[in-house]
């Protein structure tokens, strides 16, 4: 089996310090056109972290009350509402909770009142290191996010370094921290990445797989009540002809009608790596009568959320090179400093989109609004659709507002088998769940202004350059067996 190499045991509290960032504010219903928006100009300053002296140490599992405020929503009608009968603050578990997704998601529960443990095996940040990457925000380490976060607002995160392919160290997680949810983003992500040489694939789909194998036989084996979230990607569809529903189709096959899972027709070995989760957690489901949520993502953007904007050591990391970042990180950071903004082929790519404040928001829906013991829900989670074509004229326009003057060119398309365009997407589960939905164009204004400018420094011009592809990258990973 595929692991990483790891793993520090202790982790370290630091001095308490001050909030330094406001708050941003730009929401809407989905399908509505209500717009509050608040326009206040507050940028992300340039930072170099400097370690304070630590208070005091700690093991990495150790477990304290958080003390919190905001009590999670109330229930929607037609999920299981069992989750909240019982007045015990709810213990959520973040699998991959020092990733992207993962680490603002474990801030805003915990903002939320919920009690938070994430577990990861920094296997992101070595990734980086073998690769030569870099995030365009300065992160700081797992150990002193959290604790800046506990000095801030008195709120324990838990954190269990370790990797959950690992069922001896993920099953002592588990049954240490005893979840009542389990929110899975703990995956190799990146398509590319998968796709780059043999040892790559093998890792995507044996770390991806396992691990999700591992965490249904956790849930089973010590706690099958337990909800599971797992984080899919509206990629495992790929792009047919016909609208992309959730999860299910139903179908009319020589006067017969069955409701079915939805095709999959993945182009990588990370969106394969996807549908074999899929399957297995709906295997598991029907098998064992465990509950399971698989919330398929659209692309995210944006870094900032309100808990992240509390302090610097809370920043979350923005990817933009060719392996790990996505077209639109690429397109921002190339208006930022000036480069024009690469399109490949006639961008007619569409894909959903949406802000990472909404990716937070829908976790948290999900998690309060369980799946029912047996059933495997899927929700399509995006709140925009857009080509590439169309994200390059929007860039454009908020560099023209910013007195940027943003050029675009068209450089051959790398995957120009795939169909270009999506006929429909759909997501009723989320708009039917009210995610109040942050709007593309006002988000991404102020995106390219507060955070790619002000990091345009950190810009390594080889990764945003279509011509320098990472696929030559001769670094191998660092695997053991
Ligand atoms: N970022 C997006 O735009 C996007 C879009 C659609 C779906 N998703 C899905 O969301 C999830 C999270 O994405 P992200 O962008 O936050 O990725 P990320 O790479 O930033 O974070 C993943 C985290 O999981 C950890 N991890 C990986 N394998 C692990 C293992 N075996 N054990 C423990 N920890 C492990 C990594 O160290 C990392 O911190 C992924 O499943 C991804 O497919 C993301």
């Amino acid at each position: 089996m595929a692991q990483l190499v790891l793993v520090p045991s202790t982790l370290e509290l630091s001095a308490i310090g001050k909030p330094c960032f406001k708050p941003q504010t730009q929401c809407c219903m989905v399908n509505s056109t209500t717009l509050n928006l608040r326009t206040s100009k507050f940028p992300l300053k340039k930072v170099t972290f400097q370690r304070q002296k630590p208070l005091r140490s700690l093991t990495v599992c150790a477990t304290t009350l958080p003390i919190g405020q905001d009590a999670p929503p109330q229930p929607t009608n037609g999920f299981d509402q069992s989750y909240r009968d019982s007045s015990k603050r709810k213990r959520v578990m973040v699998i991959g909770g020092d990733g992207y997704c993962g680490w603002a998601t474990a801030l805003h529960l915990s903002k939320k009142n919920y009690e938070v443990a994430i577990v990861d095996n920094l296997i992101r940040r070595t990734f980086d290191l073998q690769l030569g990457l870099d995030s365009l925000t300065p992160i700081a380490s797992i150990h002193d996010r959290v604790s800046r976060w506990k000095s801030l607002t008195g709120k324990n995160i838990e954190l269990y370094i370790g990797d959950i392919c690992d069922f001896e160290f993920f099953s002592a997680a588990f049954k240490s921290f005893e979840p009542d949810t389990v929110v899975h983003f703990g995956e190799q992500r990146s398509a590319p990445y998968s796709m780059m040489d043999r040892p790559r694939a093998l890792f995507t789909q044996s770390n991806n797989v396992i691990g999700t194998l591992n965490v249904l036989f956790a849930i089973k084996e010590f706690n099958e009540d337990c909800h599971m979230v797992k984080l899919g990607t509206m990629g495992e569809y790929g792009t047919p002809n016909i609208d992309i529903e959730e999860g299910y189709i139903t179908i009319t096959h020589n006067g017969r009608t069955d409701t079915l899972p939805y095709p999959k027709q993945a182009n990588s070995f990370y969106h394969l790596s996807k549908v074999h989760d899929s399957n297995n957690i709906h295997f598991s489901c029907k098998t064992w009568g465990i509950r399971a949520t698989d919330l398929n993502q659209g692309v995210v953007y944006g870094v900032r959320t309100d808990e992240t904007d509390m302090h610097e050591e809370l920043c979350n990391r923005l990817d933009y090179d060719g392996v790990f970042g996505t077209a639109l990180n690429r397109f921002c950071v190339q208006a930022a400093v000036g480069h024009p903004l690469t399109v490949y082929g006639k961008g007619g790519q569409t894909r959903g989109y949406l802000d990472i404040r909404d990716t937070v928001q829908c976790m948290e829906l999900a998690i309060a609004n369980p799946a029912k013991p047996g059933e495997f829900r899927v929700f399509n989670q995006f709140t925009e659709q857009f080509s590439v074509r169309d994200l390059a004229t929007l860039v454009s326009k908020a560099g023209e507002k910013l007195g940027i003057d943003v050029k675009t060119i068209t450089v051959p398309n790398p995957v120009s088998k795939m169909r270009s365009t999506i006929t429909m997407l759909s997501a009723l589960s989320l708009s039917r769940l009210h995610l109040m939905a942050h709007i593309f164009i006002t988000s991404y204004l102020y995106f390219l202004d507060n955070v790619a400018c002000c990091f345009a420094e950190n810009v390594d011009w080889v990764r945003i350059c279509p011509s320098k592809s990472l696929k030559k990258c001769k670094a191998r990973p660092k695997l053991a067996q």
